[in-house]
């Protein structure tokens, strides 16, 4: 730690973050460099270096309690009692579990703060430090967007991150995220175009536009479809992916857009969760595996090059081995060209924990997950495989070339990754490519 000159005080100075969980959970933490380099924060690659030691965490599966715990106590046992470190806690446990990890003073947590409450940090820190107490925030808003900052990236990206809505109003019975995150709410489109533009001016040739419920994306008139159409007059910017989006909301208009516009890339995060009528109505998914089908066929009739990707929850309360049944007949119908898969995790506060007795034992979760797996394994080849021969246009990733002696990494439109003899070209590259190979994890290719 530094001393601080005014009052010689101890004032800490250095920062690590360490990010749990999902996307939008690294762009916040890629917001919370820049507001704490602006108020003269430094950050450090080096956990043991840093004076301030932040988890972003995420609630949404994980037993995030434990794994935290156990960071917790092993920073500080790192640091002994000579080098004194404070710690924060950000993200989605810090809303879930405020007041237990007040409470357990064995914890030893400095300040907390919320999804919502980024902007605070400066003073969250101060008055923990300067007043030696414990600081949070971890109120929701309706409306914080961080629509004014602008976030601290990786220099030399290819492709950058970039939350147009926060929040999600559909309560899934088994999801977290409304609670820790709270109410949708969108930033105005000339907001975001100002945004790509900066991006392209610095060089990222795609950007992912992120939200919990991204589709649901609204500004006064605006939807989604107007929002990705203004993205994509962005010049320099090639490719635009979304991410995650909710089969509620895709109109014709917005996959018409999508079948029309280059830039658009060919690939949709389609979450089925499950293919039972009866779960997905105890999930309050609002389709049933008909109407999921339908929308597949719809997808596929406009844009016929599609790929498409899930999530699916295996063990939800009561989920029989029929039912389970259903959703790989509804994985195998859809052919998906790649899954998440996770075992139900009750999590506290939600609808299902307050409903539904988490009754599905753990052995059968895993039987269904694996199996579920191996299934998943083999449509995943067959669709990677429906690639030999073909021409693809690949963005190259950025590579640490030590890492993969001979070889680059790169992405096709419907985002697989392609592995490529080293050649003459950098990350942010667009090279045609004809595929030689597919495996279950991804396709083998050579620049023509
Ligand atoms: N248990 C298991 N999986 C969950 N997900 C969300 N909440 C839970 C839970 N309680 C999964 C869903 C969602 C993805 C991001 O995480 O499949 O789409
Ligand atoms: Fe959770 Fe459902 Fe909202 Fe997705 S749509 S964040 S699963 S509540």
């Amino acid at each position: 730690m530094q001393p601080n000159s005014s009052n010689n005080k101890w004032f800490p100075k250095t920062v690590y973050i360490a990010t749990y969980g999902c996307q939008m959970n690294e762009y916040d933490s890629e917001l919370v460099r820049s507001i704490l380099k602006k108020d003269n924060y430094e950050f450090v690659t080096d956990e043991l270096a840093a004076d301030i030691v932040m988890l972003n965490t995420c609630a949404i599966r994980e037993h995030a309690h434990r794994k935290v715990y156990g960071r917790v106590h092993s920073i500080r046992h790192a640091r002994g009692k000579d080098n004194p470190v404070m710690i924060g806690l950000l993200g989605c446990m810090a809303t879930n579990l405020r007041q237990d990890l007040l409470e357990d003073r064995s914890l030893k947590i400095d300040f907390i703060a919320g999804p919502d409450s980024y902007k605070r940090l400066p003073q969250l820190i101060r008055e923990a430090s300067d007043e030696g107490r414990k600081s949070y925030d971890v109120t929701l808003s309706e409306f914080e967007t961080y629509s004014d900052v602008y976030p601290s990236r990786t220099q030399g990206g290819v492709n950058a991150w970039l939350a147009v809505m926060r929040g999600c109003n559909n309560f899934c019975t088994f999801c977290v995220v409304p609670y820790t995150r709270g109410r949708e709410r969108s930033r105005s489109p000339e907001n975001v175009v100002d945004e790509v533009r900066r991006l392209a001016a610095e060089g990222f040739k795609q950007v992912t536009l992120l939200g919990q419920n991204v589709n649901s994306y609204r500004f006064e008139d605006h939807d989604f479809a107007y929002l990705m159409d203004e993205v994509s007059k962005v010049e320099g910017i090639e490719r635009i992916r979304f991410t995650s989006p909710h089969p509620k909301d895709f109109p014709d208009r917005f996959l018409d857009l999508m079948a029309a516009n280059p830039k658009i890339c060919k690939h949709i995060h389609l979450p089925l969760q499950a293919g039972n009528n009866r779960i997905l109505t105890m999930m309050d998914r609002t389709y049933t595996n008909e109407e999921f089908l339908d929308l597949v066929d719809k997808i596929r009739a406009k844009i016929p090059d599609i790929a498409l990707s899930t999530d699916i929850i295996v063990g939800f309360p009561t989920e029989t081995d029929g039912e389970f049944e259903d959703t790989l007949q509804v994985a195998a119908k859809v052919g998906f060209d790649s899954a998440f898969m996770f075992k139900y995790s009750e999590r506290q506060g939600t609808i299902a924990s307050k409903k539904y007795p988490d009754d599905v034992p753990e052995s059968i979760k895993t039987e269904r997950i694996m199996r579920l797996n191996e299934i998943q394994k083999e449509i995943t080849h067959l669709r990677n495989r429906a690639h030999i021969g073909q021409i693809q246009t690949v963005l190259l990733e950025p590579y640490p070339e030590a890492k993969n002696p001979g070889q680059m990494p790169g992405r096709t439109d419907g985002n697989k990754l392609v592995i490529l003899p080293l050649g003459p070209y950098k990350g942010g590259d667009f090279i045609k490519v004809r595929i030689t190979d597919a495996t279950p994890h991804g396709l083998k290719g050579h620049p023509v």
